[in-house]
Parts: structure tokens; C-alpha cells; sequence
């Protein structure tokens, strides 16, 4: 069930789009094919936010100049990434108290069961990550950070999909206990990019040191492509092609998947991988290198100013309904 139409807070009839990412290290081109990308493609669709997850990247960072410094970086990354901060509302999520508040709430009606069943805890469990408590309700915070703007749709990979399904889950639980109060909100998952293999063949992650910077620098890019795992078994390196799909079409991968001469070649096979990432990312680090600290801290004020602005309206209505406003 959903409540009324299109969002009509900034005066359109446009439906709303929201993702973030965490200020957790540097992003990575799985963030950005899996999240950043699809949300750049339609963003101007839709009223749209871009949220800086920082309190997310706690459960996982415990360094303050770090994270400070994520948060610019991150900033900079949407933007350069094709973001026009005078179109989507780009703002930092620990500045805006509500997506704790209604954390809680969200908290005090799933259970710990449920809980326990998110693939994405147990995996980061699996690779040795702290099982803290922040990561472990971790999918209740995601929810607020959605349900309080009235999201409709929320560009993420595929690692993310039961995190929406929570949202839902969440949305109907809190409209069940206090009536229709929240939109259930739906995934973009987009299919041939849901999820792009780091160097190691699994998952690209920033916490599992596989990644491909998505603004990494020529040597960068060498040195992440040469350590690409391959096996010599198949007719092809996959790890090396499915990266190398996102990037050229079909056309362009038999240049050099169906190319007699390069066959088996895995090493010029990776020297091509390597000039075609840094085709598609120069550009963006050239842009990236131009934006200040100065304009990232008013794009993350007046941005903060926006979404709370939404998010105090609806914390409003929420605090009314389970009874805690007088
Ligand atoms: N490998 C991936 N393929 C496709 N999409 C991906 N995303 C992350 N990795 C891939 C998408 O990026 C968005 C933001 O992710 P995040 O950083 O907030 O959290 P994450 O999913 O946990 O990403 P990482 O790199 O794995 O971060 P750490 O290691 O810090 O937890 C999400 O939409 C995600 O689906």
C-alpha cells in the first residue's frame, strides 16, 4: 500500500529518488555502476537525493580525520560523477537527527530475528567484520534514511535489494501499528551491472580490498587490473570481461574477446582493460580535481537544509502517531 501520488514538497509532480553511499573509504566502480550511475541516468526525472552516509560508515570506520575527509571526498565524488548539485538535493545524513530518531523507532518494531536474516550482515560477519550492533540494525537506519522522505525509488546493486525489501517490510509493520503513514518504496537494480566482481572474482567491496578506485589514477588502475584474478581454463579471463562489459559494447568486447590474435593473451587482454578504464575515467578525475573543500561544504549545508526540511515535516507526524509528542 502506498500513501497518495507523486511527492508534491518542492512543487512538482515528480516522483522521488534517493540513494547514498557510504563515506565509508574510497568509492569504488561498483558503487558507481550498481548505485551512482543508474541514479545519474534518470535523476533529473525525479526529485532527487543523494545522501553522504556517514553514520552507515561507522559501523566500519572508527577514525575521526578519516571520516571527516570521506565525507568531502564522497561529495566530490557525486559530482564528478555527473551530479548537478542545483538539481538534486545532495546532503550528509548525521546532519539530519531525524534518520536516527526514526531509526529507533523502526527498531522497536522488527525483531531480532528478522534481523538476522540480512545476507549483507552475515557475509560481512563472514569476512571478519565486527558484528557491532550499528551493523547489525544497520537495514533499520537505511529504512528511515528512505521512508522519511517518501522515497519512490532507490537506484542500488543487488547486494542491496533485501535492505529495500526491509524498508517495505518496515513501512508496513509502522502503517500496520499507526496507520498509513509511509510509502513503500521500490529497488532500481539495474541487471547487467547488479554486481560487479572486485579483482578477487567477488563482490567489488570497499571493506574486502578488491576494489577498482573509480577515480584511481593511471597506476592505480595497472596495478588493481594486473591483480586480477584469472584462471586459464576457460576461453576467457571473466573476472577481466566482466568488467570490461561495463564499459564497451558489443562491438567493442569482440574487438577483443573475438580477436584471433588476442586469444588466450590474457596479459594484452588486461593492458586493453586498462586503457579503456582509464578512457572512462580520466574525464571525471579531471573534473573531480577542480572542486574545492569550500563548494563541498555549501553544497552539504544548503543540501542538509533541504532534506531536513522534508524529514522534520514527516518526523512531525511520525512523533504524533506512536504518542510521543505531547
Ligand atoms: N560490487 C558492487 N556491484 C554493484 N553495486 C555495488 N554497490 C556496492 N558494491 C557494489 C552499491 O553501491 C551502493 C553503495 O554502497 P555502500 O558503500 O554504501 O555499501 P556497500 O554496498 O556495502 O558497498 P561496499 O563497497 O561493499 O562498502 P563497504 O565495504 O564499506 O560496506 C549500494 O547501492 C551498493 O549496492
Amino acid at each position: 500500500m502506498e500513501t497518495g501520488g507523486p511527492s508534491t514538497q518542492f512543487g512538482t509532480n515528480k516522483k522521488r529518488l534517493l540513494t547514498g553511499i557510504q563515506s565509508s573509504g574510497t568509492l569504488h566502480i561498483g558503487n558507481y555502476f550498481g548505485a551512482l550511475k543508474p541514479f545519474v541516468d534518470s535523476y533529473q526525472e525525479y526529485e532527487s537525493f543523494l545522501m553522504v552516509a556517514d553514520y552507515h560508515a561507522l559501523t566500519s570506520l572508527k577514525n575521526g580525520d578519516e571520516l571527516r575527509q570521506n565525507i568531502f571526498n564522497t561529495v566530490k565524488d557525486y559530482i564528478a560523477a555527473g551530479v548537478d548539485p542545483s538539481k538534486a538535493v545532495i546532503f550528509q545524513q548525521s546532519r539530519v537527527g531525524e534518520h536516527t530518531e526514526l531509526a529507533w523507532i523502526l527498531d522497536c518494531l522488527v525483531t531480532v530475528p528478522f534481523l538476522e536474516l540480512s545476507h549483507a550482515y552475515k557475509d560481512k560477519v563472514a569476512k571478519g567484520l565486527e558484528a557491532n550492533a550499528g551493523l547489525f540494525t544497520y537495514p533499520m537506519l537505511m529504512a528511515a534514511d528512505i521512508l522519511l522522505y517518501d522515497t519512490d525509488v532507490v537506484p542500488v546493486g543487488e547486494d542491496q535489494r533485501q535492505h529495500i525489501e526491509y524498508a517495505r517490510e518496515a513501512a508496513a509493520k509502522f502503517n500496520n501499528a499507526y496507520s498509513q503513514t509511509f510509502k513503500e518504496p521500490k529497488e532500481m537494480i539495474l541487471k547487467n551491472v547488479a554486481v560487479v566482481p572486485g579483482t578477487d572474482g567477488k563482490k567489488m567491496s570497499k571493506s574486502y580490498g578488491n576494489t577498482i578506485p573509480l577515480f584511481a589514477t593511471k597506476e592505480e588502475i595497472t596495478k588493481a587490473v594486473m591483480s586480477i584474478v584469472t584462471d586459464s581454463s576457460g576461453e576467457r579471463p571473466e573476472n577481466v570481461f566482466a568488467i570490461h562489459k561495463l564499459l564497451l559494447d558489443q562491438s567493442g568486447l569482440d574487438k577483443i574477446y573475438s580477436n584471433p590474435t588476442m586469444r588466450g593473451k590474457y596479459k594484452l587482454i588486461k593492458e586493453a582493460l586498462i586503457e579503456d578504464l582509464e578512457a572512462f575515467i580520466a574525464p571525471m578525475r579531471e573534473k573531480r580535481a577542480n572542486i574545492t573543500d569550500e563548494e563541498v561544504k555549501r553544497i552539504i549545508e544548503e543540501g542538509s537544509d533541504k532534506a531536513r526540511a522534508i524529514a522534520s515535516a514527516k518526523m512531525k507526524d511520525v512523533r504524533q502517531r506512536v504518542g510521543v509528542a505531547l
